[in-house]
This record gives C-alpha cells, structure tokens and sequence, in this order.
C-alpha cells in the first residue's frame, strides 16, 4: 500500500462545470488516535464507530477558469461567507493536490452547514474534511474512465485522512479501523477500513447520546495535542497499549461482552485525557460536570447492572454509550440525572450510522 496509488493518470474526459453534494458523517473512536507522524501517519491504530445523526452536507461547485496558477475557492457555512475556514482548506488543497491534479484548473465554491449544532464544542472536522473529500473525489470520478466502489471510497478515505486524521474514519460505516496493526487483516496508515470480523447483535445499533458540557472553542487543538505525544514519557507504550486494545477487542466484538467491552473503552477514554495530563504542557481538557457525569454513569451502572458507558474525545462531552435494547431506563437516566450538568440543557442523541451519502452528483 503506497501513496503513489492515488496518483492518477491522465484523465480521459473534462468537465466544463458542475456540481455535486455529500453528506459525511462524524465518528467516536473506542481506542483513540493520539499522536501522528508526517503527512498525518498516525503513530498508533484506531477503531470508532460511525455516526449516523451528527453529520456535515457539503455542496461543492465548481467551474473552469483560465489562470491555473493558484487555488481559487470561497467557503460558506449555513450560507454566511466564512474566510477565517479558508486557510485550513489551502493547506488541504496544497497536500492533496498532486493526488487531485485538477484542482488549480477549477474555480470552487463550498458550501457547508452541520447537523448539529456550531459550536457544540462537537468536532466537525471529521464529517466536515470526509464531506469535501468526497465531493472531490466525486468531480475526479467523471474526469477518469473506470473507478470501482472500492477505489473510490479508500481514496475519499486517504484524500480525507489528509485533511483530518479521524475524518479518515467517516466514509463508511458501521466500525472502521484506521492505522496499521497485526490485529486487524487489511488495516493501514492511509486510510481507514471496514471492521472485516464478526460483530455480535449487541453492538449493531448501539446508541450514542453526546452530553455537551463545554460548547466552547476546543481548548487544545488537535494539531497541538497529537504534537503532545513526540517526546511524552509515555507514548511508547501507549501506542503499543492501542494495538493490545485492537487485539483485545476482537473476541468481545464476536462474543458481545459488553462488561468487557465497557473497561476496554473507558480505559482508552482515560488514557486519553491521561497522556494530556502528562504531557508538557499538560492540559486539563475534563471540566468539573465531566466528571459528575462520570460519576453517576459509573454509580448508575453499579446499581442496575445496565451496560451504560462513556467515553470522550479531546474535550469536556461525554458521549454516553449503550446497547439499543436498555435505551428506555438510560435515555430516562440521562434525562433525570445527566443533563443537568450539560451547558444550556444540551445534548444530541445519536447511534452507529453507516457512513456517507451522495446527494447529488
Ligand atoms: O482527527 P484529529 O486530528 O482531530 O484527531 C482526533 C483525535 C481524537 O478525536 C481525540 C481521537 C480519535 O481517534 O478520534
């Protein structure tokens, strides 16, 4: 597996204009993605689930222009002109543009707008990165003869990948493993896969309600963040500790053993906020309501048996997760004792999702 398979060759065919659309969801990694090398390799394997609710629509236009000297684009969210997204998206297009050799001979407008809302504190740079990648590989599929299914989404993966390390995972559904590992046939650094083993009943439909507790900014970039981990005490054995959770996670996800299934991905959520403690700078990303939350989830699942857990990326939500068959007492549980302590009373209900979809081509 190589790069240089993402090079295209010539293309046979030119398009004046167009447009085409996707909607891409976000995902929530059970072993987490913490540190990266060059050109967003990641150091260590990842599994998440894909969501179904939380997504990014994208609308790309785009048309052909004279001047091929520079990328020509403007960006819009919720249809307002947004400059300040425009340097992020340079340097998308400058490191995908040998893979997408077309895109100095376009004029493009994008235009965006989320599911959920902006500032959620709920990252949308997974479904917001995969949403344009697609669209992308989208306008590049007419120019080339042939493109298999397969071709198409590994490539939106590895053009996604580039953009945003975890945006990688949210091409498809329903469990994509992203960076090489033994522990998984097929997996590599480029772009994300299909879980390729058995998955038990239990995990199909599994729920995930996003507590958010802090709507602001992030506090720490992820860029910042995955930079944490090159000279962190800890990151060596952390990223051999990711590839144990992968191994490890094999037979729970044939077996259904939701115990075991619970103290593996909490234990990585954990570690997470962990090596942040630990890094220098150190950051605290938790906030005095995450760990209530915690608190009760753990106390609530002490007293009922129910197989509620949690789990959290590089900020203060909690995404809440749990079997589809205990939605009724844990939806109730969240909605008595949990939102409380989330911002305004905010939280967003969401479940596996099966991953992007065309709108219009
Ligand atoms: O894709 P990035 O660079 O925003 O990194 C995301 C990292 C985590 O969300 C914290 C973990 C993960 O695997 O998604």
């Amino acid at each position: 597996m190589t790069e240089q398979q993402f090079i295209p060759k010539a293309y046979i065919k030119t398009v004046e204009s167009g447009k085409v659309a996707w909607e891409s969801p976000s995902n929530i990694a059970l072993v987490k993605y913490w540190g990266k090398k060059k050109d967003q390799i990641p150091e260590n394997p990842s599994i998440s689930f894909t969501l179904n609710n939380c997504k990014t629509i994208t609308n790309l236009t785009f048309s052909k222009k004279e001047d091929e000297s520079d990328f020509e684009f403007e960006v819009y969210l919720d249809g307002d002109k947004k400059d300040d997204f425009k340097p992020k998206i340079d340097t998308f297009f400058k490191r995908v543009e040998v893979y997408l050799p077309f895109l100095k001979d376009y004029r493009f407008k994008i235009e965006t707008s989320n599911t959920f809302p902006h500032s959620s504190g709920i990252a949308s740079s997974a479904s917001g990165m995969s949403a344009l990648a697609l669209c992308l590989i989208s306008i590049e599929k007419q120019f080339s003869a042939e493109m298999t299914d397969a071709f198409f989404n590994e490539k939106a993966s590895f053009l996604a990948r580039l953009g945003s390390g975890s945006a990688c995972r949210s091409i498809e559904g329903d469990l994509i493993v992203w960076g090489q590992t033994e522990a998984v046939e097929g997996s590599n650094d480029l772009f994300g896969v299909k879980y390729p083993y058995k998955v038990h009943e239990n995990f199909k439909d599994y729920q995930d309600t996003i507590l958010l507790v802090d709507k602001g900014e992030k506090q720490v970039s992820s860029t910042v963040g995955h930079n944490l981990m090159h000279n962190h005490p800890y990151a060596k054995n952390r990223f051999v500790q990711a590839h144990d959770n992968l191994e490890k996670l094999k037979p729970i996800l044939e077996s259904g053993d939701l115990k075991s299934f619970i103290a593996l991905i909490e234990s990585e959520a954990l570690t997470l906020h962990a090596m942040m403690m630990t890094s220098m700078p150190y950051f605290i990303l938790m906030k005095p309501n995450t760990l209530e939350i915690i608190n009760k989830i753990l106390k609530f699942r002490e007293e009922t048996g129910l197989h509620i857990s949690f789990t959290l990326d590089a900020g203060a939500n909690v995404h809440v997760l749990y079997p589809k068959n205990e939605s009724v007492e844990i939806l109730e549980f969240i909605k008595n004792e949990l939102v409380a302590y989330c911002q305004n009373g905010h939280y967003i209900c969401d479940q596996i999702g099966f991953g992007a979809q065309l709108i219009k081509n």
